[in-house]
């Protein structure tokens, strides 16, 4: 039998591609976002200690009770934002689950939903998966900023959800005051829902502070705000992220969730709310990353790629225009097997490509494998 695909286009992910690649010909593999770096030792201890208690059964569907508590004391901490555990927090199997319940409880056949561009893969899919319809809005090139005029102009009366990501994979840009102002009147008089994805809300450099969709009241009554565990605690592997949204979007997320996966890792969930309280973990992440930032760009002073300003994540872009004129996809696969380095072309990330001569390296790896890496790049 044959399945008539509801998503043609659709392949393996450019991560799983390039991963691939750099393992065949055994290449520093700096494409995929995940960290290096071992999750807390005392972290693990709390996993292991909860399963030995035997919490090893369903949680409930809402996430356990203290790790809600948590999230909820953490946005109230940081974002001066009230959300109630009960009926406003919602642990997922991943920022990824929460993505994908939100764009479903929210998205109906016919809807649009404005993308701004480059995209994390992860979105259009389930727009269309739900019958709705992309407008997609590029960023400002080379500077990777918001145009919000092109926004509003992509709005219109099918309009349902706009989805934002800040700070943002894979243009390591974050969002400004400025930007806030510009939303807020956008958004002013309409009825359209706002998806947050701030998965990196804990690295973000140069003292900036991480503009969140919680801390503005008026953006807050009509955002879905997700964050992701594995980006904070080098924990990408194990999946908990959550979503915090007022209570009547909340509990038509929940429903998704319910049945998309039901509950979450039990002694994680357990382990995780035990940690949260230690501020230090995730509040040291920004100096942590920078650090890792700032080593990774002079490992490339001498080479002829040039990084571009990097806010946020753990991710830098860099153009390597003076030395090839092969678009992004042609130069990472022969930057891979040729040079031993593999990257992400972040064309992927646009809905019809485009001729940028950028790629996306990923820094959160080891100084020796930085260094590792950048002694080939100089090569180049
Ligand atoms: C922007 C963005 N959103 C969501 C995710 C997925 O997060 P999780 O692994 O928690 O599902 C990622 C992971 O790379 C990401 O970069």
């Amino acid at each position: 039998m044959t399945l008539p695909s509801k998503l043609p286009d659709v392949g393996l992910t450019i991560f799983s591609v390039m991963s691939q690649l750099a393992a065949e010909h055994r290449a520093i593999n700096l494409s995929q976002g995940y960290p290096d770096f071992d999750v807390s030792p005392a972290l693990i201890d709390r996993v292991v200690h909860y399963m030995r208690q035997g919490c090893n059964q369903y949680a409930p569907m809402t996430g356990v009770p203290a790790l809600r508590k948590a999230i909820a004391d953490k946005a109230a901490a940081l974002y001066d934002a009230v959300y109630d555990p009960e009926t406003e927090v919602t642990v997922t199997s991943g920022a990824t689950e929460a993505l994908y319940a939100a764009i479903t409880a929210v998205v109906r056949p016919g809807d649009d939903v404005v993308i701004v561009e480059p995209a994390y893969d992860a979105y259009e899919p389930a727009v269309r998966l739900n019958g709705g319809r992309a407008v997609f809005v590029p960023m400002t090139f080379p500077g990777y900023r918001m145009d919000w005029e092109q926004v509003r102009q992509a709005l219109s009366d099918r309009t349902r959800l706009l989805i934002l990501n800040s700070p943002h994979n894979p243009t390591g840009s974050v969002f400004t005051a400025e930007d806030i102002a510009q939303l807020k009147t956008l958004v002013a008089g309409s009825d359209f829902f706002i998806l947050s994805d701030e998965v990196y809300e804990h690295i973000v450099f140069d003292g900036r502070r991480h503009a969140s969709m919680a801390r503005d009241p008026e953006l807050r009554r009509r955002s879905f705000v997700v964050s992701s565990f594995g980006k904070t605690y080098h924990a990408t592997g194990w999946k908990i992220g959550y979503c915090l949204a007022p209570a009547p979007l909340s509990a038509e997320l929940r429903k998704v969730h319910q049945y998309l996966t039901f509950a979450s890792n039990t002694p994680i969930q357990m382990a995780l709310a035990d940690y949260l309280a230690r501020h230090e973990d995730h509040l040291g992440l920004s100096d942590f990353y920078q650090e890792k930032r700032d080593l990774f760009a002079s490992l490339l002073g001498p080479s002829r790629f040039r990084p571009l300003p990097c806010e946020g994540t753990y991710f830098q872009m860099v153009d390597y225009a003076v030395i090839s004129d092969e678009p992004d996809t042609v130069f990472a696969r022969r930057m891979t097997i040729d040079h031993g380095v593999a990257a992400i072309p972040p064309s992927v990330f646009y809905h019809q490509g485009n001729d940028h001569r950028v790629l996306r390296f990923c820094f959160a790896k080891n100084d020796a494998t930085l260094k590792e890496a950048a002694e080939a790049l100089c090569r180049i």
